[in-house]
């Protein structure tokens, strides 16, 4: 039998809502996974996009600290993503965690990614579309292609509205069957959502586009008890910025960002958690900035 962790730290069952009997059945559940071992009815499960890199990697690592087990995809094949899935699975030993090549701006590819995800997991509560591409080209608005806008579009707008689409068909299965059932999801947008950058157009659409996905799904599933939120970085070290790393040092020592630093991907991943644990549950629709105070507007 293993050993108990410290009570405070099994505050973590969002799926159990109801305060008057949330004490009583965190800690039947908490039991259950500790003494008796996991069974699928009761642990929690989410669907992190372009988990096993760069901000998916920490919103991962979060939400594995909060309970969940992860269901995760990426463009890159299996065989190429041992080492972020092994960092993974040693910071949780006894959760299940599983990855599934997908490209979420094909449409039988996300079919089959929720198909696999149910098949593996038989549920899930909460759906992170964190999955996302810079320009292809840093390119003039005169001079972008519609190549490079379809390609773009169809990864970072296309793809997660209709990831959603199908995920949340299944989770209003899933409250039909069971009331009590919490679910949840969270895009990742950017600040690009309202700053104009005229070097990569595409982007600013993209995120500015997601930002009102998320209004419109905030209102569509407010009757089912739904929350959906938009989470918008600033700076984030990632392989994304990478090749920009120079010059955003440079602008961060000179001001740019009031917090003065990068951000981290666990400063997203920690957002993501709070808002899976539900402690925004009357601001559905709503942004949570995580740009170091760069948006406030200044004098
Ligand atoms: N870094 C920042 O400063 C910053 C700021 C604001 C917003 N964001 C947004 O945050 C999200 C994550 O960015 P990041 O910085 O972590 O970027 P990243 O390091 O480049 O990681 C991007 C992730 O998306 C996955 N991905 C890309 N194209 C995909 C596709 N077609 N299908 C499925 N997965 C795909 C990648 O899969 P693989 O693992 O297979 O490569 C990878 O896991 C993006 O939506 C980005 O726009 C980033």
């Amino acid at each position: 039998m293993k050993t108990l962790p410290a009570r405070e730290n099994y505050n973590h069952f969002p799926c159990l809502w109801k305060r008057r009997t949330c004490e009583t059945v965190k800690h039947h559940l908490y039991f259950t996974r500790y003494v008796y071992g996991v069974t699928e009815s009761t642990m929690k499960v989410a669907l992190v996009t372009g988990g096993v890199r760069g901000i998916g990697l920490g919103i991962s690592k979060s939400l594995l600290a909060e309970g969940y087990d992860l269901a995760l995809c990426g463009s890159r094949s299996v065989d190429l993503v041992g080492a972020p899935l092994d960092e993974l699975r040693r910071q949780v030993a006894d959760r299940k965690i599983a990855y599934y090549q997908c490209d979420v701006g094909n449409r039988e590819e996300r079919l089959q990614l929720v198909e696999s995800v149910r098949r593996d997991f038989k549920q899930l509560h909460l759906l992170v579309n964190n999955a996302g591409v810079a320009a292809k080209v840093r390119d003039d608005l005169l001079t972008m292609t519609e190549e490079n806008y379809d390609w773009l579009m169809k990864i970072n707008l296309q793809g997660p509205f209709f990831l959603t689409q199908d995920v949340v068909k299944w989770m209003l299965e899933q409250k039909t069957a069971s009331p009590e059932f919490f679910a949840c999801i969270v895009n990742i947008s950017s600040i690009s959502a309202t700053v104009a950058s005229l070097n990569r157009g595409e982007y600013c659409l993209s995120k500015a586009a997601l930002s009102m996905a998320t209004r419109l799904w905030a209102v569509r599933l407010a009757e089912y008890g739904i929350p959906v939120y938009e989470i918008r970085p600033g700076l984030i070290r990632s392989d994304m910025t990478a090749a920009v790393t120079e010059k955003y040092d440079k602008l961060i020592a000179e001001g740019l960002v009031p917090q003065h630093r990068w951000g981290e991907p666990v400063d997203v991943g920690r957002a993501v958690a709070m808002l899976a644990r539900g402690e925004l549950a009357y601001s559905t629709g709503q942004v949570i900035m995580v740009d170091g105070g760069m948006m406030i507007p200044k004098l």
